[in-house]
């Protein structure tokens, strides 16, 4: 019995022995020479706001030092140390060394693996450093003797703005203190995405990818950022904006009034801009705002000159401002603005009778080539800009001070936006004739404006048509058994999908929106009324819409034959399906799609047009889902809920894929894509054995060779294989590189329906090889992996 015992107690000694140095960790408040943090102790701020220590992001195995919040349990990293220099196993510690420099070293390395970027300390005893964290989750190394802070993490964010931090640069010292991206959640490592202050011209606010703006948060307006429509309170009212010899600079704070709102900023590699708040019941940061928010948000989207005007559903969100025309009428019917406005031909501004009209609720524009006068009054910079030929435009430098300063802009205004409420005063040059014009329609010419003279556009007679109906809750969740699983018919980008049958026995289809959309209710409602009134053979009619409780959906009728994926890629029931039957759903969603661009009164460009979208009535007719579906949801979450790129790749023209550019001629791509999907009943993202390159490469390969027959399943009868010839030639014109080169929906219509000769299809677009370079695991697309070239037209 007692040899047993002290056999047991032998084991513990050795088993605490043997885990000692792995299991201590310790709890710190500072760190010192003799005061290491190792990976597993952490560091504290002196009210347990923030830690400090070794962490592993997401599905990483490197070890960083990190801080986060101390309530998070996800332990979220707010800063990271080695950001780009991470350590591969447990051993690393965190130290000051015998400088006095903060360093991180590992075993087996003889030079530290990161070291804070101070100016060599003096020759002093190391003793005399320490560092701290402090409640604000800043890292200060102190230099004891004088209690000088000689170095901060605050001055070295990396993709988190934390209240109390400053951004923008240090005059003096030159140090430039900005945000910038991981390069994913698993990679705190720096990546391509920056959010910082330009000090060009008048400093704004920018967010940049490698270099280039997507996002403008525009300039300090004397309370907000001209671009920064709406934010929450806590961050409005404490912001303090310093611009001196000295520094240009921005901090905020957190709102007195409510207590412990604790909020970041983070700049994430997916081009976004977001703010997270604490929320103490959930203990878990919740988003409250982020940007761009709509696609008026894109930098510059509609050009120099333009507006960009998201309220108007009925119409391209492009406009030029008064007195300017499209540079490009051609482009800008296809509803690409990037060329820009350019004075209405022939109107002269130099000529001592233009003035200025005064436009309202306006995102200023770009600022880096304006002008700023304080010392002059709203008047007196009218008649200063008046003076000088290349003044384009003028308002106040500072909202809250009334009419005081100048902020006057020269040359062309880029990346104006109109916002539906909030916004700013711009006073901007035209010429006599449009002053004329405009002044008739209540806008006064030369002196001080009076008044609005932007109206709203009339979204025509009919906008008081019967509205559709608003469901509630309670039907839908009765409808749907409460949203069973059994009930669920799929799950697509922009939410599920459930079936419910009404009380009166009526099938419906419910979309159940993800909680992601940008919109207030009104707005969602206002747009699926508009969306509701499209009715067309070839839509799936919708029947109205739900918002209640945070919850948006769209009710739908119900199709029971699904969509055209679960037939034209399945072998079996693929048979059910004749030629006659193909042509006429290729027939059917071409025609949907035609009414879409042209006949109806909104003009919608779908963007997301793919087999799975097409349902099939009884009699086998198609019908297009989820059309306008870019519109409910402000822009560009086309794919909320997969991944952006591989989501639908295959259906994606060139200019969408690459510069994001949407117009009537990337669904013609798209149409093209899935007429040759049905037609081959093979999938344009799949990679198919004996094809050299994806499905669109292969039918132009066999086209060229005279054999794009050859594509068509065997089970098909080839009594029509003249009609199925031409269908693939309009495939192939649809799917052409150049937008200006593929057909117009009606020109395609048009082309199905009759015998008229047909073009010659040039190289199509994303022609994919096979890739024999060894398999990275970083692709999803693991055996499957191909490698997409953009071809050259020939
Ligand atoms: C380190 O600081 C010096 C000046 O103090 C600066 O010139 C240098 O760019 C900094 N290096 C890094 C990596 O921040
Ligand atoms: C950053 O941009 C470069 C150049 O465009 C690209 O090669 C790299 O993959 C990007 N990094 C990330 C994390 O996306």
């Amino acid at each position: 019995m007692k040899s047993l015992e002290a056999f047991l107690d032998t084991i513990l000694i050795l088993l605490i022995f043997v885990y000692q140095p792995f299991c201590l960790s310790l709890v710190l408040d500072s760190i010192t020479p003799n005061n290491t943090v190792k990976d597993g102790d952490v560091l504290l701020s002196g009210q347990k706001t923030f830690a400090l220590g070794f962490f592993s992001p997401g599905k990483s195995r490197y070890r960083y030092v990190g801080i986060w919040y101390y309530k998070d349990p996800e332990k979220t990293a707010v800063w990271v140390a080695n950001r780009d220099d991470p350590i591969n196993e447990t051993s690393g510690v965190l130290a000051i060394d015998s400088k006095g420099r903060l360093i991180i070293y590992a075993k087996d390395q003889n030079s530290p693996i990161w070291s804070a970027n101070v100016s060599v300390p003096s020759e002093k005893s190391s003793s005399s450093f320490i560092a701290k964290l402090l409640d604000v989750g800043n890292l200060v190394l102190i230099k004891q003797d004088n209690s000088t802070v000689i170095w901060q993490s605050f001055d070295y964010p990396t993709n988190t703005y934390l209240p109390f931090m400053k951004l923008g640069l240090n005059r003096k010292s030159g140090l430039n203190r900005f945000i910038s991206s991981w390069k994913s959640a698993d990679d705190p490592g720096t990546g391509n995405c920056t959010y910082r202050i330009d000090s060009t011209g008048y400093p704004q606010m920018f967010a940049y990818k490698n270099r280039v703006p997507f996002w403008r948060a525009g300039s300090w307006t004397g309370q907000r950022w001209s671009g920064v429509s709406t934010m929450t309170n806590g961050f409005l009212d404490n912001t303090s904006y310093v611009n001196n010899q000295d520094e240009i600079s921005v901090m905020y704070g957190i709102s007195t009034d409510s207590n412990s709102v604790f909020s970041r900023f983070v700049i994430e590699e997916s081009e976004t801009v977001r703010q997270f708040t604490w929320q103490d019941q959930g203990h878990e940061w919740v988003e409250s705002w982020y940007a761009p928010n709509d696609w008026c948000d894109s930098y510059k989207r509609c050009g120099g000159n333009g507006n960009c005007d998201p309220s108007d559903v009925s119409r391209f969100e492009c406009v030029c401002l008064p007195g300017f025309e499209p540079r490009s009428q051609k482009s800008w019917e296809l509803r690409d603005a990037s060329g820009g406005c350019m004075r209405k031909g022939g109107a002269r501004t130099c000529e001592g009778r233009e003035g200025f009209l005064k436009m309202t609720r306006v995102k200023l524009p770009d600022t880096s080539n304006a002008l700023v006068e304080m010392g002059l009054s709203l008047r007196e910079c009218k008649k200063k800009c008046l003076k000088d030929c290349n003044c384009t435009a003028y308002t106040s430098v500072d909202e809250t001070k009334d009419g005081v300063g100048c902020l006057s802009w020269h040359g062309d205004l880029v990346d104006v936006k109109t916002y539906s409420n909030t916004g700013f005063d711009l006073y901007i040059r035209v010429d006599a004739t449009t002053l004329v014009k405009e002044s008739q329609s209540k806008t006064l010419l030369g002196n001080i404006p009076p008044e609005t003279f932007l109206k709203e556009s009339d979204l025509g007679d009919d906008r008081a048509d019967s509205d559709v109906p608003l469901f509630d809750l309670h039907t839908i969740a009765a409808a749907t058994a409460n949203f069973s699983v059994d009930n669920k018919l799929g799950q697509g980008g922009f939410g599920s999908v459930y079936k419910g049958i009404l009380s009166n026995g009526k099938e419906i289809a419910v979309k159940r929106l993800s909680k992601c959309s940008g919109q207030g209710s009104q707005e969602f409602k206002n747009e699926v009324m508009l969306i509701a009134k499209l009715q067309h053979r070839n839509l799936v009619r919708i029947l109205g819409c739900c918002i209640e409780e945070k919850e948006k959906m769209i009710v739908y009728e119900y199709l029971p034959n699904k969509s055209l994926d679960c037939f034209i890629f399945d072998g079996e029931k693929r048979k059910s399906l004749d030629w006659q039957k193909l042509f006429n759903i290729i027939c059917g969603v071409a025609r949907g799609m035609l009414y879409l661009h042209h006949d109806s009164r909104l003009r919608i460009i779908h963007r997301d047009l793919k087999a799975s979208n097409v349902l099939l009535d009884t009699a086998m007719n198609p019908k297009i889902a989820d059309f306008g579906m870019a519109r409910i949801f402000g822009g560009e979450q086309i794919e909320a809920d997969t991944n952006r790129v591989v989501g639908t790749y295959g259906y994606m023209s060139p200019e969408y894929a690459m510069e994001g550019r949407f117009s009537i001629k990337s669904d013609v791509y798209s149409f093209g894509v899935l007429l040759l999907e049905i037609i081959a009943g093979k999938k344009n993202t799949i990679y198919y054995e004996n094809f050299d390159s994806n499905l669109v490469g292969h039918v132009w390969d066999l086209w060229i060779e005279g054999k794009a027959l050859e594509i068509m399943d065997s089970s098909l009868d080839k009594s029509y294989a003249s009609e199925a010839l031409r269908c693939i030639i309009i495939g192939l014109l649809c799917v052409q590189e150049l937008a200006t080169d593929r057909p117009t929906m009606s020109a395609v219509v048009s082309m199905l329906g009759n015998d008229s000769a047909l073009p010659r299809p040039k190289q199509p677009a994303f022609v994919c090889k096979r890739s024999y370079t060894s398999g990275d695991p970083s692709t999803s697309g693991g055996a499957k992996s191909v490698t997409c070239t953009e071809v050259e037209a020939r």
